[in-house]
């Protein structure tokens, strides 16, 4: 048993959001971490809202003590600046647990934690960001971690709340197949355009070429996935509503940096090193860096 009180969330955003408030319905607010100070987070879902009383804290001499479990969810492209939280709340008795996208929050996370323990996770809901720095979340929220005794701390958190735990012996076929519907949607950045891309023969035609490099590549990692997962991601997204978005296509619209690299460039660098042709890639993966230096 750890000490519930004793969490912190670092980075409110749309899923940091969603976690915090999460646990404030069942009386666990945990330490809000962020880099604006705003007064409140809001959640807001169907049916319903959940207001968790800030500030949010923007300055990581304010964190005081290393604290038992932290969730963090800045993006990946924001870990650098948020490396001073990490060693503010992190001491070897810490559980990490990364909200982020990609296969490699422990190889970029480890160096900045004192010791502690990172654990990654598939997010398994869009929570989305409006103007007014609300979150609207889209579905019921649902993580999946690796079935590793310091998991039992995330499931604890979380236990009763509206968001679901799962356990996986197989953690890494799951984020390998979270991370191909990932990579493919990145098309959709070229495309400037959402899910109803996926309706023509031709994107449809590409995205297969992409998903199975992505398989290819996935296998090599150590993922056990079969090669009907490749239709499955490509009906997934041709099921979807027509305006389904995605972060990187949102992040590219409003001119933000782009998670490229550990959402596509991963399939390319993994691939190389491995000598596995990554034909798709190298068409995607620069176009998409430069996408996210952009405009000029
Ligand atoms: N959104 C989704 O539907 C979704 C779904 C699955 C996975 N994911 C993944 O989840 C991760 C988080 O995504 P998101 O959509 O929640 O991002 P987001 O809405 O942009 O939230 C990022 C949060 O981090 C804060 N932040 C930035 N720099 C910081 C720093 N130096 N110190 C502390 N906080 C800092 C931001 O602060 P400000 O308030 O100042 O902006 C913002 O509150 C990403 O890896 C994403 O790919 C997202």
């Amino acid at each position: 048993m750890f000490d519930r009180s004793a969490v912190a969330l670092v980075g409110p955003g749309a899923i940091g959001t969603t976690i915090a408030a999460v646990l404030h319905e069942r009386g666990r607010t945990p330490m809000l971490c962020g880099r604006t100070a705003h007064p409140q987070l809001t959640l807001r879902y169907d049916g319903g809202e959940i207001v968790v009383p800030g500030p949010v804290l923007n300055k990581p001499a304010a964190a005081g003590q290393p604290v038992d479990l932290v969730f963090l969810a800045v993006k990946t492209t924001q870990v650098a600046d948020s490396a001073g939280w990490l060693a503010a709340l992190c001491d070897k008795n810490t559980v990490v647990c990364a909200l982020q996208n990609g296969v490699e929050q422990k190889i970029q996370l480890e160096p900045l934690v004192n010791g502690a323990t990172v654990l990654p996770s598939v997010v398994w809901f869009p929570a989305q960001r409006e103007p007014d720095a609300s979150v609207w979340l889209r579905t019921r929220p649902r993580l999946t971690l690796p079935d590793v005794p310091q998991a039992k701390r995330v499931v604890d958190a979380l236990s009763g709340t509206r968001c679901a735990v799962e356990l996986s012996a197989d953690f890494t076929s799951i984020a390998w197949r979270k991370l191909m519907q990932n990579a493919v949607a990145g098309l959709m950045v070229l495309a400037n355009r959402r899910a109803g891309m996926f309706s023509r023969a031709d994107v449809t035609t590409l995205a297969e070429s992409y998903l199975h490099e992505c398989l290819t590549v996935a296998r090599a990692q150590g993922a056990n996935l079969d090669d009907g997962v490749v239709q499955e991601i490509i009906d997934g997204f041709q099921r979807a509503p027509a305006d389904l978005s995605t972060s990187i296509l949102a992040d590219r619209q409003a001119n933000r940096p782009l998670e490229w690299d550990i959402r596509n460039g991963v399939i390319q660098r993994y691939g190389r090193a491995k000598g596995i042709p990554t034909p798709v890639s190298d068409v995607l993966v620069p176009l998409l860096a430069a996408g996210s230096e952009g405009p000029g």
